[in-house]
């Protein structure tokens, strides 16, 4: 098998890198590991920023979005039992985000791919990444146990954190920056209507949750646990009294309940390997970079990336232009760590650690204080929620160069 570009992995970066390739006109074959089943239904990210929204709509692929998703105008920081609104709309240029599942992003992405005559191959084994160093990389693999070799221009590592892609390149190139935080998040799925029409991020000493959703019937609702939380310890009731516990507010407001139909424990960490280039080998999304998902911007800096990446091909492949591939790991980065610095800001606003001092919890207060009373504050908070520009995107429409 031949193509212009092979993507590894199905999931946000991969299938958005490809539909942005074929508007270019450039080909590219998918490998992904897990079945179409199963990444239709895994439960992850929920919340969209106003570009990827956009950018769904521009790729032809946001019916379905503009029924189901649910606009939100802003969000509730709750703390010392009162709530504190953060008006998008008003901060943010009269930006607002979606409430769309992750999973429901990879069906609409997946059913324009394929109906376009486009392949992915699923379940595919033993993907391994070769001379990524030279003009002519290839990609081996099996394949309804067949031994597969698919040759390339170039190699998208699209394929998440756990992937082969980053451990491709050799030794000593990339450097790492990371940090663990001694916590994790106890997720649910209930058949509850939302108590609140939009996010409750809510700061209590019993530890951080958080009120989302995914559709008018159905409650997402996440709890702080330890990293290394015994689901088996967490009864529906314990959890129902957690979150009455951690949500209670002084006007009466009160958090309907539910049958649970999912729990989970995600973990926490941010982490950022540098470049995100080697050879003719690009990573993008959780295979270059983790955020925790107290900002919600892992999947849309996926999409960022891609974006990003798709703008360089294109140049490469109608001129010749190799500048913006050249480019794309610096481009990419500046925003990735605003997008980090962001993700660790909310997650040390809102979260209890187990080694803070009372200092730090008064100035845990003061920061929720200042956020929630002064415009200027607000409105930092709003424009990184909402989702910073993404170059790409400007280059695109603007006609700028990077
Ligand atoms: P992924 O979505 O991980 O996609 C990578 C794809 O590559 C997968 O389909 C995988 O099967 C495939 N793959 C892996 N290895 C191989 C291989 N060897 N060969 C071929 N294919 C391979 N973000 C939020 O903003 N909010 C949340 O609530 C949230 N919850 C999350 C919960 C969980 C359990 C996880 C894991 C992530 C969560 N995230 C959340 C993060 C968000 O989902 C990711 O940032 C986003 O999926 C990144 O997209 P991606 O395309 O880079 O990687
Ligand atoms: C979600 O709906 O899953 C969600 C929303 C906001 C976050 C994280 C997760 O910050």
């Amino acid at each position: 098998m031949r193509t212009q570009v092979a993507i590894i992995g199905a999931g946000p970066a991969g299938l958005f890198l490809s539909m942005l390739l074929q508007r270019h006109g450039i080909e590219s074959v998918i490998l992904e590991l897990h079945s179409r089943g199963y990444i239709e239904e895994r439960v992850r990210a929920g919340l969209l920023e106003y570009n990827t929204v956009q950018l769904m709509h521009e790729l032809g692929i946001g019916e379905r979005l503009r029924r189901q998703g649910l606009e939100h105008g802003g969000i509730e920081l709750r703390f010392g039992g009162r709530g504190h609104r953060i008006d998008f709309r008003d901060l943010a240029a009269g930006k607002c985000v979606t409430i769309y599942a992750q999973h429901e992003v990879i069906k609409d992405l997946v059913a324009a791919r394929l109906a376009a005559g486009r392949p992915i191959l699923f379940e595919t084994t033993d993907v391994a990444l070769h001379s990524l160093d030279s003009k002519n990389p290839h990609v081996t693999f099996h394949h309804n146990d067949v031994a597969e070799r698919l040759d390339c221009d170039f190699i998208a590592g699209c394929d998440g954190f756990h992937g082969v892609s980053r451990p491709a390149v050799p030794e000593g190139v990339l450097t790492v920056y990371e940090r663990d935080y001694p916590f994790g998040w106890l997720g649910i799925l209930a058949d509850a209507p939302p108590s609140s029409p939009e996010l409750i991020y809510a700061h209590h000493d019993r530890g951080f949750a958080l009120l989302s959703m995914r559709s008018p019937e159905v409650s997402r609702l996440y709890l702080q646990c330890a990293s290394d939380e015994d689901l088996s310890l967490w009864s529906d009731d314990r959890i129902w009294s957690e979150l009455h516990q951690r949500f209670a507010t002084y006007d009466g407001w009160k958090l309907s309940e539910g049958p649970i139909t999912q729990k989970g424990v995600t973990g926490m960490r941010s982490f950022v390997a540098e470049p995100m280039q080697f050879g003719r080998l690009f990573l993008a999304g959780d295979a270059a970079h983790i955020v925790p998902p107290t900002g919600a911007k892992g999947l849309n800096l996926a999409v960022a990336d891609a974006r990003v990446l798709a703008e360089a091909f294109g140049a490469f492949y109608a001129r010749g232009d190799s500048d913006l591939l050249a480019q794309y790991s610096a481009t990419c980065l500046r925003r990735v760590w605003k997008v980090q610095r962001f993700s660790w800001w909310m997650t040390q606003l809102l979260h209890r650690f187990p080694d803070e001092s009372p200092f730090d919890h008064r100035r845990q207060l003061a920061d929720l204080d200042y956020v929630t009373s002064s415009r200027a504050a607000s409105q930092t908070l709003a424009e990184n929620y909402v989702g910073l520009p993404v170059q790409g995107h400007d280059i695109s429409h603007a006609g700028a160069r990077l």
